[in-house]
């Protein structure tokens, strides 16, 4: 494996850009926002950044809707903030990546505007018009087609109607965004998160997808599809005109093997695995199956780590609700950081952010909250039972403003913000964060920094990866260094034997300043994690 590549020795922090810092007092977080908060970035120890979408956008999925892929979107700033952030952030020593959204564009996009206009449009064929819908269901609600009455026919969308899919199979769409791509890679910016990138091509057959035994529709014809790694093959081929750039895909699919085939030298370095990002509930022995599947099948490439993103509720409520155990949320940062992969740490759950839940639907942001309430609505249901629907699909809940401190708009804006801020604002919050040393934060950036001190957490393989009760342990190692991780995420302690490792040193634990090595087993509480070292 080549080690040199930056991207494999990094740590990721996802930035949900509408939510983290307000420059300009609009109550919208926007590029020089990140800027002035490059200091706290660097202080954590991430390596790089990913920037949800900041082009032009309407904003009806909150930028994953894109007018015009070469202008900035003005509640963000400008070209000249961009290329601000980019410089100050490679003065640090920060990569900036950039999500790409290449499946569907705006219906506001002057492609589709001229694609809408007639028939004969010279870009009619851009998009994916036909006389008769089949069954496919769009991925937020309904029916994935939309009729357009002008021209008497149905353009395919597989999320909202103004997120229109883009014709794939037509070599302009290709040419277009391959010069978007070239576009942003000039400008400077380190590499892509491609957005639904499995998405891309549909069926050339449109035949009706089938459903399950529950009368859920299997997606067989609208992902995953021939050509697509084709396409995504030449866009490799762009990339690798300049030097050192990162590509990860969002492949949405419950199958490793099919992960896999979207990863290697000559398409991705590498894809999200939901299976094990999004486990909707704490289960042990599926996050240590799924790493054990992803080591298996993966054929040495590295998988990503992460539990949270701007789709998904935070892992902290997801995994304990309210209550969750602080010393919990600390153990899952310790498998993100230092098992093999590279880590994306989603925005505030470094200070341990906590899901919010929409009071009401004029409280609610999110395209696909607001669907679900409306279809409910249709279906008859009064509006508390819709909002508690709406509340379940709305994805809210992890895109509330990042929480600095404990003032009104939690130091995000001195404008009321464009979403609510948590309650919790007055107790979890970056400033508190700082000032105590057990915080999550202080425990996350301490990981960070042993894991670049240590190069077995960096490039190590795992020597073993197992589980006693309800601990996941592995060690990894590097030429003569050897690093073993004990996560105890039973309710009970365990006793772990330490004969096999003898010579190992103590580095950290999330629970106590030192360990007695001097006999043959520790007893690891319930919710620690050790750390040990061994120099051979
Ligand atoms: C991806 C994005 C999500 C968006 C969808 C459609 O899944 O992460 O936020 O709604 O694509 O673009």
């Amino acid at each position: 494996m080549d080690m040199d590549k930056w991207w494999k020795r990094s740590i990721f922090y996802e930035i949900y850009i509408s939510s983290f810092c307000d420059s300009n007092n609009d109550g919208i977080g926007d590029l020089r926002g990140i800027t002035s908060k490059l200091g706290y970035l660097k202080s954590l120890g991430i390596d790089g950044i990913w920037l949800t979408p900041y082009y032009k956008s309407p904003k009806v999925d909150n930028g994953y809707d894109i007018e015009d892929y070469y202008e900035i979107n003005p509640d963000y700033g400008t070209m000249d903030d961009f290329d601000e952030l980019l410089r100050e952030a490679h003065k640090r020593n920060i990569k900036i990546i950039a999500d790409l959204v290449l499946n569907h564009t705006s219906d506001k996009h002057k492609w589709f505007v001229e694609s809408k206009a007639s028939k004969d449009s010279q870009k009619r064929d851009w998009y994916i018009w036909k006389d008769k819908p089949n069954n496919w269901e769009s991925f937020f609600s309904g029916s994935a087609w939309e009729y357009d009455e002008p021209t008497k026919q149905y353009y395919y969308h597989a999320f909202a109607k103004e997120q229109v899919d883009l014709n794939w199979s037509n070599s302009q769409v290709k040419k277009a965004m391959l010069d978007v791509v070239k576009f942003w890679l000039d400008k400077g910016i380190d590499g892509f998160r491609l957005d639904v990138i499995n998405f891309l091509k549909v069926n050339d057959s449109f035949a009706d997808n089938p459903s399950d035994e529950n009368g859920e529709q299997q997606h067989i014809y609208d992902k995953d599809q021939a050509g697509i790694i084709q396409v995504i093959q030449e866009l490799r081929d762009v990339v690798e005109q300049y030097d050192d750039r990162f590509l990860v895909g969002e492949v949405g699919s419950d199958n490793i093997e099919t992960i896999k085939e979207y990863i290697g030298d000559t398409c991705l370095d590498a894809a999200f695995n939901f299976n094990l990002g999004s486990i909707e509930k704490f289960d042990v022995k599926r996050i240590f199956t799924e790493l054990k599947l992803m080591e298996e099948k993966l054929d040495g490439q590295l998988p990503t780590l992460f539990f949270s993103s701007h789709d998904m509720p935070r892992y902290i409520s997801r995994f304990g609700g309210e209550t969750m155990d602080e010393e919990r949320a600390k153990c899952v940062a310790v498998l993100m950081l230092t098992a093999r992969g590279i880590p994306f740490i989603y925005y505030g759950d470094e200070i341990g952010m906590r899901d919010y839940v929409a009071e009401s639907i004029a409280c609610m942001r999110d395209i696909q909250g607001v669907l679900a309430y409306e279809k409910a609505i249709g279906n008859g249901k009064s509006y508390s039972e819709a909002l508690i629907i709406a509340n379940q699909r709305c994805r809210d809940k992890s895109r509330s403003p990042m929480q600095w401190d404990a003032s009104e708009y939690a130091g995000f804006s001195t404008a009321k913000p464009w979403m609510e801020v948590h309650i919790s604002r007055s107790v979890i919050n970056v400033e508190n964060q700082l000032i105590d040393g057990n915080s999550i934060f202080n425990h996350y950036k301490q990981l960070i920094s042993i894991r670049e001190k240590h190069k077995s957490l960096l490039y190590g393989v795992y020597e073993k990866l197992d589980m006693q009760e309800n601990a996941i342990y592995f060690v990894r190692k590097y030429e003569s260094e050897e690093v073993l991780v004990i996560i105890n995420f039973g309710i009970s302690e365990l006793e772990f034997s330490i004969e096999k490792y003898q010579g190992f040193k103590f580095v950290y634990s999330n629970i106590r300043e030192s360990l007695d090595l001097s006999k043959s087993t520790i007893r690891v509480m319930s919710n620690e994690s050790i750390i040990m070292t061994k120099e051979v």
